[in-house]
């Protein structure tokens, strides 16, 4: 069997929209019984939130959709992320555009944003929801539970 399809999502902290990210797309994947063919990570740009586990609310909103994210710990992008992974979905575009700088000088993957896995979408971010109130936890989970069905569909092409 060939190696694993790398995933990577990418936020500013990794504390709120990509451990959701990662949390929800396993959740697709174990669904599907591709969990050994399928290998997914998060991380943030910043290295604030490094060693933590997910923000609560968070935990709180994906814990309302089953999903248990509490295990996870945050750490930060780092160069050979380009090199490891085989898609790097950022939840942004200033996510991307940092990416992006990194990747222009290194080459490797080139980062996309996530939702553009979404080409029919209104929006192409996952908007940040930490200075805001618990209902922008429950939009992210949205937004992020419709655009993992779409990744497991471009992902599926990958495998076959
Ligand atoms: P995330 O949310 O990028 O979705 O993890 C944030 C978490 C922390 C901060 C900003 C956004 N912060 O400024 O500490």
């Amino acid at each position: 069997m060939s190696r694993p399809v790398g995933v990577l999502f990418v936020c500013l902290g990794n504390i709120c929209r990509s451990p959701t990210a990662e949390g929800v797309f396993r959740a697709v994947v174990a669904r599907e019984g591709l969990a050994d063919r399928v290998r997914i990570d998060s991380c943030g740009t910043g290295d604030w939130h490094v060693g933590n586990p997910p923000d609560e609310r968070a935990r709180q909103a994906a814990a309302g959709r089953g999903i248990d994210i509490g295990h996870q710990r945050a750490r930060q992008f780092r160069a050979s992320d380009l090199e490891a992974f085989d898609y790097i979905l950022t939840m942004d575009r200033q996510n991307l555009a940092d990416i992006r700088d990194i990747w222009h000088q290194q080459g490797g993957t080139e980062p996309q944003l996530f939702l553009d896995v979404l080409p029919e979408h209104p929006t192409d971010e996952v908007p940040d929801p930490y200075y805001g109130g618990d209902a922008g936890f429950d939009t992210v989970l949205d937004l992020i539970e419709e655009a993992s069905e779409a990744l497991l569909v471009d992902i599926r092409k990958n495998l076959s």
